[in-house]
């Protein structure tokens, strides 16, 4: 039975129509999505969920949507207060606290598709690395990768992402880095074979750098956001449009539709080789 199955004799026949019975499992916390209308009945909508996850220890809503430089969003606590934990994907360990982190569980196989597409002796920059799940998927998923420079903003980000290195013995892999990728990159010039930019909503402000960061030929997997109408158009027109500044020539290798976004929107990764 799943969670809006246990609640039909304990919500009204509105509620249940305002109820999504949608939430995110991170480590041994669950976080739900209660409309306001359902605000009073968040214990017990978090109690079914115990019910239904035994192994969860502490239960909480999104208060909000995502905001600002570091995409933190405000949670609040329904049963239990702990937000740090530990989850796993793709037998990687990651250590964090979901109040001053960003972490997506829903991402692991974009994560592992780009993983799959690294080869032997590559250098990979990725920018805004959170707690580093792209660089030690990467790392654990190939471990012939000469090395991974991975640079994050937020200082609890950056402290978890080296706990997170140690914990899945990447430390020979990763080099972490703590700072604006504007400020770390420009001292990586034609450094990278590849390069990950995990920022949908501004990560075309940085095109600009990771061109110069890219050796000869290399690759970007450059992520946005687009309307499920037409995902790739504006996504490739910035990315063209960077490139045509840079003097550097695009040729697209592939697009995907990672994850949905918002309602009809989603993220998108268009993926390119540039030749300089
Ligand atoms: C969408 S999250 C992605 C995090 C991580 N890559 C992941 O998949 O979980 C974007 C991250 O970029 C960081 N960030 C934002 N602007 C940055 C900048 N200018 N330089 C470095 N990191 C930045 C934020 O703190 C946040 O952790």
């Amino acid at each position: 039975m799943n969670l809006k199955g246990l609640l039909k004799e304990k919500l009204s026949e509105k509620e249940m129509g305002d109820f999504r019975g949608s939430f995110e499992i991170i480590g041994n916390i669950a976080i739900l999505e209660i409309p306001q209308t359902l605000y009073k009945k968040r214990k017990l909508i978090a109690e079914a969920l115990l019910r239904l996850h035994k192994s969860i220890e502490t239960v909480c809503m999104k208060a909000d949507e995502r905001k600002g430089k570091l995409r933190l969003r405000k949670i609040i606590a329904i049963i239990g207060r702990k937000t740090e934990t530990i989850h796993t994907e793709y037998g990687c360990k990651f250590f964090l606290d979901l109040k001053k982190t960003y972490f997506s569980p829903r991402e692991l196989t974009e994560r592992q598709r780009i993983a799959s597409l690294v080869k032997k002796g590559e250098e990979v920059l990725v920018m805004f690395a959170g707690i580093g799940p792209f660089a030690i998927q990467i790392a654990k998923r190939q471990p012939l990768v000469k090395r991974i420079v991975a640079v994050e903003l937020n200082k609890n980000a950056f402290d978890y992402m080296k706990k997170n290195i140690e914990l899945n013995k990447v430390q020979d892999k990763i080099e972490a880095i703590h700072g604006d990728v504007r400020k770390i990159c420009p001292k990586y010039k034609n450094k990278f074979n590849r390069i990950v930019m995990p920022l949908p909503l501004h990560g075309h402000d940085y095109l600009d750098m990771a061109i110069n960061c890219l050796k000869k030929k290399g690759i970007i997997h450059f992520y946005s956001t687009g309307h499920e109408s037409d995902p790739y158009s504006e996504t490739i027109r910035l990315f063209e449009k960077a490139c045509k500044k840079k003097k550097a020539k695009l040729k697209i290798l592939s697009k995907t539709m990672a994850l949905p976004y918002a309602p009809r929107v989603w993220k998108v990764c268009v993926d390119a080789q540039l030749r300089k």
